[in-house]
Protein backbone atom coordinates (compact mmCIF):
# COMPACT_ATOMS: atom_id res chain seq x y z
CA UNK A 1 0.00 0.00 0.00
CA UNK A 2 1.26 3.26 -0.92
CA UNK A 3 1.56 5.64 2.17
CA UNK A 4 2.98 9.09 2.40
CA UNK A 5 3.26 11.71 5.19
CA UNK A 6 0.26 13.47 3.76
CA UNK A 7 -1.90 10.47 4.41
CA UNK A 8 -0.53 10.40 8.01
CA UNK A 9 -1.20 14.39 7.94
CA UNK A 10 -4.86 14.45 7.29
CA UNK A 11 -5.58 10.59 7.70
CA UNK A 12 -6.19 9.89 4.02
CA UNK A 13 -5.56 6.36 2.71
CA UNK A 14 -3.40 7.24 -0.47
CA UNK A 15 -1.36 9.97 -1.29
CA UNK A 16 -3.78 11.27 -3.89
CA UNK A 17 -5.57 15.18 -3.44
CA UNK A 18 -8.65 15.76 -6.18
CA UNK A 19 -8.12 19.36 -7.09
CA UNK A 20 -10.67 22.00 -6.55
CA UNK A 21 -12.05 23.16 -9.67
CA UNK A 22 -13.74 26.25 -9.23
CA UNK A 23 -15.95 28.09 -9.74
CA UNK A 24 -17.82 25.09 -11.18
CA UNK A 25 -19.58 22.61 -8.91
CA UNK A 26 -17.43 20.08 -7.59
CA UNK A 27 -20.06 18.98 -4.74
CA UNK A 28 -20.33 15.21 -5.81
CA UNK A 29 -17.22 14.74 -7.59
CA UNK A 30 -15.55 15.87 -3.52
CA UNK A 31 -17.79 13.41 -1.68
CA UNK A 32 -17.16 10.51 -4.16
CA UNK A 33 -13.31 11.12 -3.67
CA UNK A 34 -13.40 11.52 0.17
CA UNK A 35 -15.26 8.02 -0.16
CA UNK A 36 -12.77 6.47 -2.00
CA UNK A 37 -9.73 7.25 0.45
CA UNK A 38 -8.34 10.84 -1.02
CA UNK A 39 -8.70 14.07 -0.17
CA UNK A 40 -11.73 15.72 -1.75
CA UNK A 41 -12.01 19.29 -2.47
CA UNK A 42 -14.95 21.38 -2.87
CA UNK A 43 -14.25 24.61 -4.79
CA UNK A 44 -16.33 27.28 -3.51
CA UNK A 45 -15.75 30.59 -6.35
CA UNK A 46 -18.94 29.28 -7.68
CA UNK A 47 -20.80 30.93 -4.75
CA UNK A 48 -19.37 34.29 -6.01
CA UNK A 49 -21.24 34.74 -9.19
CA UNK A 50 -24.96 34.39 -8.59
CA UNK A 51 -24.81 37.73 -10.30
CA UNK A 52 -22.39 37.66 -13.15
CA UNK A 53 -22.98 34.04 -14.04
CA UNK A 54 -25.69 32.35 -12.64
CA UNK A 55 -25.85 29.47 -14.25
CA UNK A 56 -22.58 28.76 -12.57
CA UNK A 57 -24.37 28.99 -9.58
CA UNK A 58 -27.39 27.66 -9.95
CA UNK A 59 -25.51 24.22 -10.64
CA UNK A 60 -23.55 25.07 -7.61
CA UNK A 61 -26.19 25.46 -5.16
CA UNK A 62 -28.58 22.95 -7.10
CA UNK A 63 -25.15 20.18 -5.89
CA UNK A 64 -25.14 21.83 -2.88
CA UNK A 65 -29.06 21.23 -1.42
CA UNK A 66 -29.08 24.75 -1.15
CA UNK A 67 -31.54 27.09 -2.39
CA UNK A 68 -31.06 29.86 -5.28
CA UNK A 69 -31.89 32.96 -2.68
CA UNK A 70 -29.48 31.75 0.24
CA UNK A 71 -26.78 34.25 0.96
CA UNK A 72 -23.09 33.40 0.21
CA UNK A 73 -22.49 32.10 4.26
CA UNK A 74 -25.78 29.56 3.68
CA UNK A 75 -24.90 27.98 0.76
CA UNK A 76 -21.03 27.30 2.21
CA UNK A 77 -23.14 25.90 5.23
CA UNK A 78 -25.02 23.70 3.39
CA UNK A 79 -22.89 22.25 1.32
CA UNK A 80 -20.15 21.69 3.79
CA UNK A 81 -22.94 20.04 6.20
CA UNK A 82 -24.10 17.54 3.38
CA UNK A 83 -20.45 16.55 2.50
CA UNK A 84 -20.07 15.67 6.23
CA UNK A 85 -22.92 13.61 6.01
CA UNK A 86 -22.32 11.99 2.63
CA UNK A 87 -18.98 11.15 4.06
CA UNK A 88 -18.69 10.48 7.31
CA UNK A 89 -19.82 6.99 7.09
CA UNK A 90 -16.64 6.13 5.20
CA UNK A 91 -13.92 7.54 6.94
CA UNK A 92 -14.23 10.66 3.99
CA UNK A 93 -12.09 13.28 4.47
CA UNK A 94 -12.16 16.51 2.77
CA UNK A 95 -11.94 20.74 2.35
CA UNK A 96 -12.25 23.59 0.58
CA UNK A 97 -10.56 25.67 -1.85
CA UNK A 98 -10.97 29.15 -1.34
CA UNK A 99 -9.41 31.69 -4.14
CA UNK A 100 -7.88 34.05 -1.87
CA UNK A 101 -6.71 37.19 -5.12
CA UNK A 102 -7.25 39.86 -4.39
CA UNK A 103 -10.79 40.56 -6.38
CA UNK A 104 -12.31 38.07 -4.10
CA UNK A 105 -10.99 38.55 -0.79
CA UNK A 106 -14.11 40.04 0.87
CA UNK A 107 -15.65 36.51 -0.33
CA UNK A 108 -13.19 34.51 0.70
CA UNK A 109 -13.23 35.86 4.59
CA UNK A 110 -16.94 34.90 4.14
CA UNK A 111 -16.42 30.97 2.92
CA UNK A 112 -13.19 30.77 5.46
CA UNK A 113 -15.23 32.38 8.44
CA UNK A 114 -18.03 30.13 7.74
CA UNK A 115 -15.94 26.94 7.76
CA UNK A 116 -14.69 27.58 10.66
CA UNK A 117 -17.91 28.28 12.66
CA UNK A 118 -19.62 25.53 11.07
CA UNK A 119 -17.05 22.85 12.46
CA UNK A 120 -16.75 24.66 15.11
CA UNK A 121 -20.49 23.89 16.10
CA UNK A 122 -20.76 20.58 14.52
CA UNK A 123 -17.52 18.88 16.66
CA UNK A 124 -17.77 15.36 14.71
CA UNK A 125 -17.41 17.44 11.35
CA UNK A 126 -13.96 17.78 12.98
CA UNK A 127 -13.32 14.27 11.78
CA UNK A 128 -13.80 14.61 8.41
CA UNK A 129 -13.61 18.16 7.41
CA UNK A 130 -9.82 18.86 7.76
CA UNK A 131 -8.46 20.97 5.11
CA UNK A 132 -8.74 24.52 4.02
CA UNK A 133 -7.01 24.77 0.84
CA UNK A 134 -6.41 28.62 -0.42
CA UNK A 135 -5.62 29.18 -4.22
CA UNK A 136 -4.82 32.33 -6.67
CA UNK A 137 -2.99 35.08 -4.22
CA UNK A 138 -1.03 35.69 -1.40
CA UNK A 139 -0.77 33.19 1.37
CA UNK A 140 0.89 35.96 4.19
CA UNK A 141 -1.59 37.12 6.95
CA UNK A 142 -3.75 33.44 6.66
CA UNK A 143 -2.14 31.46 9.39
CA UNK A 144 -3.44 32.45 12.45
CA UNK A 145 -7.05 32.28 11.11
CA UNK A 146 -6.73 28.98 9.40
CA UNK A 147 -3.92 27.26 11.45
CA UNK A 148 -5.79 29.05 14.72
CA UNK A 149 -8.87 27.19 14.20
CA UNK A 150 -7.39 23.36 13.66
CA UNK A 151 -7.47 23.32 10.17
CA UNK A 152 -4.20 21.41 7.75
CA UNK A 153 -3.23 24.39 5.63
CA UNK A 154 -2.18 23.98 1.66
CA UNK A 155 -1.51 26.70 -0.41
CA UNK A 156 -0.76 25.92 -4.29
CA UNK A 157 2.01 28.28 -6.27
CA UNK A 158 3.46 27.93 -9.88
CA UNK A 159 7.29 28.90 -8.85
CA UNK A 160 9.84 27.93 -6.02
CA UNK A 161 9.49 32.06 -5.25
CA UNK A 162 6.03 31.66 -4.61
CA UNK A 163 6.74 28.19 -2.14
CA UNK A 164 9.56 30.39 -0.40
CA UNK A 165 6.17 32.74 0.61
CA UNK A 166 4.57 30.18 1.79
CA UNK A 167 7.09 28.66 3.97
CA UNK A 168 7.60 32.52 5.23
CA UNK A 169 3.79 32.51 5.94
CA UNK A 170 3.38 29.29 7.57
CA UNK A 171 1.50 26.92 4.96
CA UNK A 172 1.71 22.91 6.16
CA UNK A 173 1.40 21.75 2.45
CA UNK A 174 2.77 23.44 -0.42
CA UNK A 175 1.30 22.41 -4.08
CA UNK A 176 3.61 23.27 -7.31
CA UNK A 177 1.49 23.92 -9.91
CA UNK A 178 3.22 22.77 -13.21
CA UNK A 179 2.19 24.34 -16.53
CA UNK A 180 1.06 21.45 -17.79
CA UNK A 181 -1.92 22.13 -15.35
CA UNK A 182 -5.79 22.90 -16.36
CA UNK A 183 -7.48 26.32 -16.49
CA UNK A 184 -5.71 28.82 -14.12
CA UNK A 185 -2.06 28.74 -14.83
CA UNK A 186 0.25 30.82 -14.52
CA UNK A 187 1.84 34.26 -16.22
CA UNK A 188 5.84 32.40 -16.17
CA UNK A 189 4.94 28.84 -17.41
CA UNK A 190 7.20 26.27 -15.81
CA UNK A 191 6.54 22.49 -15.93
CA UNK A 192 5.88 19.95 -13.46
CA UNK A 193 9.03 17.83 -14.37
CA UNK A 194 11.24 21.42 -13.01
CA UNK A 195 9.14 22.64 -10.88
CA UNK A 196 7.97 19.85 -8.62
CA UNK A 197 11.86 18.88 -7.70
CA UNK A 198 12.87 22.28 -7.14
CA UNK A 199 10.31 22.92 -5.00
CA UNK A 200 10.81 19.76 -3.09
CA UNK A 201 14.31 20.53 -2.57
CA UNK A 202 14.23 24.12 -1.85
CA UNK A 203 11.03 24.34 0.68
CA UNK A 204 10.41 20.45 1.83
CA UNK A 205 11.46 19.25 5.63
CA UNK A 206 9.98 17.76 8.33
CA UNK A 207 7.37 20.54 8.78
CA UNK A 208 6.39 21.39 4.98
CA UNK A 209 5.50 18.57 2.83
CA UNK A 210 5.12 19.15 -1.07
CA UNK A 211 2.73 17.99 -3.68
CA UNK A 212 2.66 18.18 -7.19
CA UNK A 213 -0.41 19.59 -9.46
CA UNK A 214 -0.03 19.76 -13.56
CA UNK A 215 -0.17 16.66 -15.24
CA UNK A 216 -0.88 14.08 -12.79
CA UNK A 217 -3.43 11.30 -13.64
CA UNK A 218 -2.47 7.79 -13.30
CA UNK A 219 -0.43 5.60 -11.79
CA UNK A 220 3.30 6.04 -13.60
CA UNK A 221 2.74 10.06 -12.71
CA UNK A 222 1.33 9.44 -9.20
CA UNK A 223 4.58 6.92 -9.13
CA UNK A 224 7.10 9.83 -10.63
CA UNK A 225 6.04 12.59 -7.98
CA UNK A 226 6.60 10.69 -4.90
CA UNK A 227 10.61 9.86 -6.57
CA UNK A 228 10.52 13.17 -7.18
CA UNK A 229 10.76 13.68 -3.56
CA UNK A 230 6.62 15.10 -3.32
CA UNK A 231 4.52 13.98 -0.52
CA UNK A 232 1.87 13.54 -3.22
CA UNK A 233 0.16 14.11 -5.78
CA UNK A 234 -2.92 16.44 -6.71
CA UNK A 235 -5.52 16.00 -9.72
CA UNK A 236 -7.91 18.09 -11.76
CA UNK A 237 -8.37 17.01 -15.19
CA UNK A 238 -8.31 13.11 -14.38
CA UNK A 239 -10.99 13.68 -11.45
CA UNK A 240 -13.02 16.32 -13.76
CA UNK A 241 -13.42 13.15 -16.02
CA UNK A 242 -15.38 10.32 -13.87
CA UNK A 243 -18.98 9.53 -13.67
CA UNK A 244 -19.74 11.14 -10.43
CA UNK A 245 -17.98 14.48 -11.32
CA UNK A 246 -20.41 17.24 -11.21
CA UNK A 247 -19.25 18.74 -14.98
CA UNK A 248 -21.14 18.62 -17.82
CA UNK A 249 -21.25 15.50 -19.96
CA UNK A 250 -19.77 17.58 -23.16
CA UNK A 251 -16.98 18.77 -20.74
CA UNK A 252 -16.25 15.23 -19.82
CA UNK A 253 -16.18 14.03 -23.45
CA UNK A 254 -14.08 16.70 -24.48
CA UNK A 255 -11.75 15.31 -22.08
CA UNK A 256 -11.68 11.51 -23.11
CA UNK A 257 -12.32 11.88 -27.22
CA UNK A 258 -8.83 14.73 -26.73
CA UNK A 259 -5.74 13.18 -28.93
CA UNK A 260 -1.90 14.54 -29.14
CA UNK A 261 -1.42 18.12 -28.21
CA UNK A 262 -4.69 18.74 -27.02
CA UNK A 263 -4.75 21.92 -25.13
CA UNK A 264 -4.32 25.91 -25.27
CA UNK A 265 -3.27 28.60 -23.33
CA UNK A 266 -5.54 31.71 -23.82
CA UNK A 267 -6.78 34.89 -21.45
CA UNK A 268 -9.10 33.41 -18.67
CA UNK A 269 -10.78 35.71 -16.58
CA UNK A 270 -7.77 35.38 -13.89
CA UNK A 271 -4.84 35.57 -15.62
CA UNK A 272 -3.54 32.45 -18.59
CA UNK A 273 -5.88 29.48 -18.57
CA UNK A 274 -5.47 26.24 -20.46
CA UNK A 275 -8.59 25.28 -22.53
CA UNK A 276 -9.28 21.78 -24.88
CA UNK A 277 -8.58 22.93 -28.39
CA UNK A 278 -11.46 23.54 -30.13
CA UNK A 279 -12.07 25.92 -33.36
CA UNK A 280 -14.00 28.07 -30.35
CA UNK A 281 -11.12 28.03 -28.14
CA UNK A 282 -8.54 28.43 -31.31
CA UNK A 283 -10.35 31.59 -31.72
CA UNK A 284 -9.65 33.18 -28.00
CA UNK A 285 -6.58 32.16 -28.33
CA UNK A 286 -5.97 34.41 -31.87
CA UNK A 287 -7.94 37.16 -30.07
CA UNK A 288 -5.34 37.07 -26.75
CA UNK A 289 -2.77 37.55 -29.00
CA UNK A 290 -3.65 40.62 -30.29
CA UNK A 291 -5.22 41.74 -27.24
CA UNK A 292 -3.30 40.77 -24.35
CA UNK A 293 -0.20 39.14 -25.36
CA UNK A 294 0.95 39.77 -22.04
CA UNK A 295 -0.27 35.58 -21.40
CA UNK A 296 2.60 34.68 -23.80
CA UNK A 297 5.15 37.28 -23.06
CA UNK A 298 4.88 36.19 -19.36
CA UNK A 299 3.73 40.13 -18.50
CA UNK A 300 0.51 40.45 -16.56
CA UNK A 301 -2.76 42.66 -17.22
CA UNK A 302 -5.54 42.92 -14.88
CA UNK A 303 -8.74 43.67 -14.82
CA UNK A 304 -7.74 47.50 -15.36
CA UNK A 305 -5.51 47.00 -18.34
CA UNK A 306 -7.67 44.08 -20.19
CA UNK A 307 -9.76 44.10 -23.12
CA UNK A 308 -13.36 42.79 -21.63
CA UNK A 309 -14.46 41.62 -24.69
CA UNK A 310 -11.76 38.57 -23.87
CA UNK A 311 -13.42 38.01 -20.80
CA UNK A 312 -17.25 38.39 -22.15
CA UNK A 313 -15.89 35.36 -25.10
CA UNK A 314 -15.21 33.43 -22.01
CA UNK A 315 -18.28 33.95 -20.11
CA UNK A 316 -20.28 33.28 -23.02
CA UNK A 317 -18.00 30.34 -23.93
CA UNK A 318 -18.71 28.83 -20.74
CA UNK A 319 -22.65 29.77 -20.54
CA UNK A 320 -22.67 27.44 -23.89
CA UNK A 321 -21.21 24.90 -21.72
CA UNK A 322 -24.16 24.79 -19.30
CA UNK A 323 -26.53 24.91 -22.60
CA UNK A 324 -24.88 21.83 -23.92
CA UNK A 325 -23.87 23.47 -27.27
CA UNK A 326 -20.83 21.71 -28.01
CA UNK A 327 -20.01 24.56 -31.08
CA UNK A 328 -19.77 27.63 -28.36
CA UNK A 329 -18.16 26.06 -25.23
CA UNK A 330 -15.34 26.73 -23.95
CA UNK A 331 -14.34 23.40 -21.43
CA UNK A 332 -10.81 23.83 -19.54
CA UNK A 333 -8.55 21.28 -19.00
CA UNK A 334 -4.85 20.24 -18.45
CA UNK A 335 -2.69 18.95 -20.98
CA UNK A 336 -3.19 15.42 -19.17
CA UNK A 337 -6.42 15.07 -21.12
CA UNK A 338 -4.78 13.76 -24.00
CA UNK A 339 -3.74 10.81 -21.83
CA UNK A 340 -7.19 10.17 -20.14
CA UNK A 341 -8.95 7.52 -22.67
CA UNK A 342 -11.87 6.70 -20.14
CA UNK A 343 -14.84 7.86 -17.81
CA UNK A 344 -14.72 5.69 -14.58
CA UNK A 345 -15.97 6.09 -11.42
CA UNK A 346 -14.17 7.58 -9.04
CA UNK A 347 -13.18 4.51 -6.94
CA UNK A 348 -12.33 2.25 -9.22
CA UNK A 349 -10.03 5.26 -10.68
CA UNK A 350 -7.96 5.50 -7.48
CA UNK A 351 -8.11 1.18 -6.90
CA UNK A 352 -6.55 1.37 -10.49
CA UNK A 353 -3.63 4.70 -9.82
CA UNK A 354 -2.91 3.08 -6.82
CA UNK A 355 -2.14 -0.26 -7.79
CA UNK A 356 -0.44 1.00 -10.82
CA UNK A 357 2.27 3.15 -8.83
CA UNK A 358 2.72 0.25 -6.59
CA UNK A 359 3.85 -1.75 -9.09
CA UNK A 360 5.83 0.63 -10.54
CA UNK A 361 7.59 1.79 -7.39
CA UNK A 362 8.29 -2.09 -6.65
CA UNK A 363 9.37 -3.12 -9.49
CA UNK A 364 11.78 0.42 -9.86
CA UNK A 365 14.38 -0.95 -7.13
CA UNK A 366 15.19 -3.51 -10.02
CA UNK A 367 16.08 -0.98 -11.83
CA UNK A 368 19.43 -0.74 -9.70
CA UNK A 369 22.37 -3.04 -10.39
C1 LIG B 1 -11.89 23.13 -14.88
C2 LIG B 1 -10.83 23.46 -13.90
C3 LIG B 1 -11.07 24.47 -12.97
C4 LIG B 1 -10.06 24.81 -12.05
N1 LIG B 1 -10.32 25.78 -11.12
C5 LIG B 1 -9.43 26.01 -10.12
C6 LIG B 1 -9.72 26.90 -9.05
O1 LIG B 1 -10.78 27.51 -9.00
N2 LIG B 1 -8.80 27.07 -8.08
C7 LIG B 1 -7.61 26.40 -8.10
O2 LIG B 1 -6.81 26.53 -7.18
N3 LIG B 1 -7.27 25.60 -9.13
C8 LIG B 1 -8.16 25.36 -10.11
N4 LIG B 1 -7.86 24.48 -11.11
C9 LIG B 1 -6.56 23.81 -11.09
C10 LIG B 1 -6.66 22.50 -10.29
O3 LIG B 1 -6.93 22.77 -8.95
C11 LIG B 1 -5.39 21.66 -10.40
O4 LIG B 1 -4.31 22.30 -9.77
C12 LIG B 1 -5.02 21.32 -11.81
O5 LIG B 1 -6.16 20.83 -12.49
C13 LIG B 1 -3.93 20.28 -11.81
O6 LIG B 1 -3.54 19.95 -13.11
P1 LIG B 1 -4.19 18.75 -13.96
O7 LIG B 1 -5.41 19.35 -14.55
O8 LIG B 1 -3.15 18.43 -14.94
O9 LIG B 1 -4.50 17.65 -13.01
C14 LIG B 1 -8.82 24.13 -12.06
C15 LIG B 1 -8.61 23.12 -13.00
C16 LIG B 1 -9.60 22.77 -13.90
C17 LIG B 1 -9.33 21.67 -14.88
Amino acid sequence: MIKSRLCDLIGIKYPIIQAGMGPFSNNNLCVASANAGVLGLLSTSGVFNKDDQPWIYKAFVETAEANFDDDMATVMEKVLKRTYRLVKDKGGIFGINVMVSTEVLKHSHVMIDTAIRVREENPDMKKHFKVIFTSAGDPMGWKDKIKGAGFTWIHVVPSVKGAIRCKKAGVDVIVASGHEGGFHTSWEPVHSMILLPAVVETVSDKDTLVVGAGGFCDGKTLAAALVMGADGAQMGTRFLATQESDFHQIWKEGVVESDDRATLVARGFVGPARWLKTPRSSEHAKNTLQKSPGVFLGAPDDYSTIDMSLIQYEIESIKAVFEGNKEKAMMAAGEAAQRIKDMPKVNDLVQQMVKEAEGILRNASKLVA
